[in-house]
């Protein structure tokens, strides 16, 4: 398989169950699962969150089989990048890569100055793949992560700059005449 097998597109209400599978077994393991199916679906219909998934070939695209997905919420400046997974089998194809840049690009035409992200503080191979897309660490939180059982994880925070936070410069100008 090649990465252009692979189509991204919005996800739709009828991903929400694979998602939710999804982030139980390769993002929550083992800290309790929050994003069931119902919280995955509230998150796709709340306007300030974009969600999508890529599915291998167009024929799975129709048919909803989810390789791997991505949650963003935006706020008013800043971009939180919720959750992002691809299914083990598809790593290392550049798929989690085009759903980042996909997020990049939206971020970017919706103003926002920058992407914030929290990973569990052991998870190397995602801190290296956030920092080949360009991210960077900025702190580490002690006990960020806790499970029903009472256990404890820290998760490591990563940014990435879009631009300088602030105004964005309004650089409009009337169109000139032949007279002026
Ligand atoms: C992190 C994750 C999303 C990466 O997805 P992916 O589709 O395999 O990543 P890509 O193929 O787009 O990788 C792009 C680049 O990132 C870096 N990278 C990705 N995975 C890496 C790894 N395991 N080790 C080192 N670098 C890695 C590489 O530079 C890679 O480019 P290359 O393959 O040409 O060397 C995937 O490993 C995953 O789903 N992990 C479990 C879920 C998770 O931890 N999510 C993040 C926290 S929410």
């Amino acid at each position: 398989m090649t990465p252009r097998a692979i189509t991204i597109r919005l996800a739709e209400p009828r991903d929400s169950q694979a998602i939710a599978t999804m982030s139980r077994d390769f993002i929550e393991s083992g800290l309790g699962w929050k994003y069931d199916a119902a919280r995955v679906l509230r998150a796709m219909r709340d306007r300030d969150t974009l969600a999508v998934v890529a599915c291998e070939g167009a024929k799975a695209a129709a048919k909803g089989v989810v390789a791997g997905f991505a949650i963003m919420e935006f706020g008013d400046e800043r971009a939180h990048l919720v959750l992002l997974a691809v299914r083990p089998s598809h790593r290392r194809l550049g798929i989690g890569q085009r759903m980042l840049d996909w997020m990049l690009d939206s971020a970017r035409v919706a103003g926002m100055a920058s992407i914030h992200l929290e990973l569990r503080a052991g998870n190397d191979a995602a801190r290296r793949f956030y920092r080949a897309m360009g991210f960077y660490e900025t702190v580490l939180v002690p006990g960020y992560y806790r499970s029903g059982e009472g256990r404890k994880e820290g998760a490591l925070r990563m940014l990435r700059v879009l631009r300088a936070p602030g105004p964005v410069p309004y650089t409009w100008r009337p169109p000139k005449t032949e007279d002026t």
